[in-house]
């Protein structure tokens, strides 16, 4: 059932409530993928009902960023959905989420803002008050559907962190749960930015997983010093990748890793041409 309004959402979810069934949430932008698919299928396996709310998240853009040309695909992503066995596709506008001339800044808005700690270092160097817009519209999205399990990818892995560190803060009722990348055959991460990339900037981006396979390989045959397992990245990069970053990071606070161990995440963002695209790894 696809559903705009927040009043059509609540009143479902009362109902369900009100008869004990659990609810799963998997938040999304829309163009869904098969990575997208693999959290559902959990919602739906594990949660009596399943919501997946699709909104383009304006107050997460930062100025210069994709917002306007973010893909936009409800109809097919409504499809998938109800294929999947999803209870409730939910898709505000703007305006419904945030209001009458949504007015997004924070002058005039109700943010939820993350620790500095966590926002200072990898995506949010680059992308100032990303977090912020993160944080305010999951929250939004806890009160309106109230769940009790939420479901986010390991691809966001800094996202990942820093809601669950909002959850534990915030003490909102909801269980966070963490689901696997999906990877294609060739390593690539799925992502919605994916579809941004010619052919050739496939090839290239190749070089996220094949980096950070390398580093894990090395890192399992007793390499432990960040600086030198750093060093191999240069060997998979050519004229068309710009290196954001290439960082080793604890996997529950972030902080940063001066010896590698099995609870380190290593984070890459690689520009390919003008597409930048994140991903990471467990040395577990
Ligand atoms: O990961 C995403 O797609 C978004 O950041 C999220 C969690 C749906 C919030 O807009």
């Amino acid at each position: 059932m696809l559903l705009h309004k927040i009043v059509e959402v609540r009143e479902k979810i009362n109902e369900w409530k009100k008869q004990g069934l659990t609810v799963g949430l998997v938040p999304t932008m829309g163009a869904l993928h098969n990575g997208h698919l693999s959290l559902i299928k959990k919602s739906v396996e594990k949660c009596d009902r399943t919501v997946v709310s699709v909104f383009i998240n304006p107050i997460q853009f930062c100025p210069g960023e994709d917002l306007d040309k973010y893909p936009r695909t409800l109809d097919a992503d409504e499809k998938l959905c109800n294929d999947a066995g999803v209870d409730i596709i939910f898709a505000p506008s703007p305006k419904e989420m945030y209001g009458e001339g949504h007015i997004l800044s924070n002058d005039f808005l109700t943010y939820v803002i993350p620790p500095f700690f966590y926002t200072n270092k990898l995506c949010g160097k680059s992308r100032v008050g990303h977090f912020d817009g993160v944080c305010t519209v999951v929250n939004k999205l806890f009160n309106i559907v109230q769940p009790d399990f939420a479901f986010f990818g390991e691809k966001d892995r800094q996202q990942l962190i820093i809601l669950k560190k909002m959850v534990k803060d915030l003490n909102i009722p909801v269980e966070i749960i963490p689901c696997p990348i999906v990877r294609e055959e060739s390593g690539l991460a799925l992502s919605s930015r994916n579809k941004y990339l010619s052919s050739k900037d496939r090839e290239d981006a190749l070089a996220l997983s094949k980096i950070l396979f390398n580093i894990k390989a090395c890192y399992k045959k007793g390499m432990k010093d960040p600086q030198i397992l750093a060093e191999t990245v240069y060997s998979f990069l050519n004229e068309n990748h710009s290196l954001e970053y290439l960082e080793f990071r604890d996997g529950d606070d972030l902080e940063e890793k001066k010896v590698a161990d099995d609870n380190t995440i290593v984070f890459i963002a690689l520009k390919i041409g003008d597409v930048r695209l994140i991903d990471n790894v467990s040395l577990k």
